[in-house]
């Protein structure tokens, strides 16, 4: 299993890009929306994996609640597996907590699917399908 991208939550999409781009010499590569979630993100090249930085567009969005609990910083790890409807079995059967039982379509137009925090050690965890 390989690490696919570090998601992260900043207040301001272009401000975090600038910040990225010019400090750490990362180079988008893609940019996504989904109005129903309510966010905009953008992923940056590093090395094997991305940085995902998503911004709210509005208030009730879940990247909004995020924001004014906790602030800007580091929201999920994710990683690639071949067939994510297999891992999603195989972490169901260890006792996992899974937010999304069945794969849903993510930013990147392949199938992604969430555990929740608590069944990893407080990390939200991503498992994204690169078969
Ligand atoms: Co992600």
């Amino acid at each position: 299993m390989n690490l696919d991208h570090v998601g992260v939550v900043v207040t301001d999409l272009e401000d975090a890009i600038a910040l990225y781009t010019s400090v750490f010499g990362m180079r988008v590569t893609h940019r996504a929306g989904n109005e129903q979630l309510g966010i905009v993100a953008a992923f940056l090249e590093m090395g094997g994996a991305e940085v995902e930085l998503i911004a709210p567009t509005r208030s009730d969005s879940m990247v909004s609640k995020f924001l004014a609990d906790r602030g800007p910083g580091l929201h999920h790890l994710a990683y690639a597996v071949p067939d994510i409807r297999e891992a999603l079995a195989d972490a169901k059967s260890r006792g996992l907590e899974l937010i999304d039982e069945e794969p849903r379509i993510g930013l990147h137009g392949v199938p992604i699917a969430f555990i929740h925090p608590k069944s990893v050690g407080g990390v939200l965890t991503e498992l994204v399908e690169h078969g």
